[in-house]
């Protein structure tokens, strides 16, 4: 019988997730399939149990559900430091928690893979995150998995952010994994320039504010790395500045799809095709 999966969301209609997995699943030869579902905060553990009642392989959850889905699944270590959830995992009957899990009522787990994304699309440009100063613009949501992955991994982690109080909470909070600063924008040329690693986070770029931009082409320089997880669209103002200062860049698309190479990985324990799975991505948006 088929195995199905799905992303929760509301909106989810744009979710790029079942061109990703579907081309996975094709390629593989998997008898499997992905669906999108509309699904409110309200309906949410309902329609977690409703899916696990049906047998499906395994969900992910986009915005708004994240964080609400923590209070409902058992969170691994990761997803509970990061505060929200984006891969929810069904292990079989055979799976016995130890006594120091976190709920262990429902038996369902919550992991997040985008922090690990994010780390994985460094990693395939052939960018050594250990020791590494990285400046983070941004100090949302994304920043946070972002953040805590990357300072767990070894990496010197500054955080810039707009509001310079909420910058500074998060780095205290990934403190507790490793090293972590927080700061305003004001002295972005600075930090920009002592940067190896420069992330942007931050909605700025975003389409339909493309020409914008946090950091110029004359506050970087050769050989440094520059990583847009922005993907609408495929080349942000900030990444054609980039290019301009002879600066690596890397595209929000490497990790959208490498955090939903994750959830494969977790759901199926089969090696994710994920240049097949790019592929299909990139296709999708480059025909928009
Ligand atoms: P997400 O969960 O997608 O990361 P978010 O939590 O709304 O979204 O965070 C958006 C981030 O983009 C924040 O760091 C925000 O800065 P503030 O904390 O100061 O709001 C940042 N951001 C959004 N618009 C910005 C702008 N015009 N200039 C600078 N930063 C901006």
């Amino acid at each position: 019988m088929k195995t199905i999966f799905a992303v929760f969301g509301d909106p989810v209609e744009h979710s790029l997730s079942p061109v990703m997995h579907n081309a996975a699943y094709k390629a593989l030869g998997m008898d499997c399939k992905y669906h999108k579902f509309r699904v409110t905060m309200d309906d949410l553990e309902a329609a977690i149990m409703g899916a696990r009642a049906m047998g499906f392989g395994g969900l992910n959850l986009t915005i708004p559900l994240k964080e609400k889905a923590l209070d409902i699944v058992e969170p691994d270590t990761m997803a509970l430091v990061i505060g929200a959830v984006n891969t929810i995992e069904f292990p079989g009957d055979a799976i016995e928690f130890s006594d120091d899990t976190i709920a262990g009522i429902t038996g369902i787990v919550g992991h997040n893979t985008d922090g690990i994304g994010a780390v994985k699309a460094l990693a395939a440009s052939g960018v050594d995150i250990l020791d590494s100063r990285v400046l983070i613009l941004g100090a949302g949501g994304a920043a946070r998995a972002v953040a805590y992955q990357l300072a767990k991994d070894g990496a010197r982690v500054t955080i810039a952010n707009r509001t310079t109080g909420r910058a500074q909470e998060l780095a205290e909070n990934v403190r507790s994994v490793g090293d972590a600063n927080g700061t305003g924008l004001e002295e972005l040329p600075e930090l920009t320039a002592n940067a190896d690693i420069i992330i942007n986070t931050t909605s700025v770029g975003m389409h339909p504010d493309t020409d914008r931009t946090l950091v110029t082409a004359d506050m970087m320089h050769t050989g440094q790395v520059i990583f847009d997880i922005v993907y609408s669209p495929l080349e942000t103002r900030l990444l054609r500045e980039a290019k301009k200062a002879g600066a690596v860049t890397i595209d929000g698309i490497r990790m959208l799809v490498l955090q939903g190479a994750e959830s494969f990985r977790i759901w199926t324990g089969i090696e994710p095709p994920v240049g097949v799975m790019e592929q299909a991505v990139r296709d999708v948006l480059g025909s928009k």
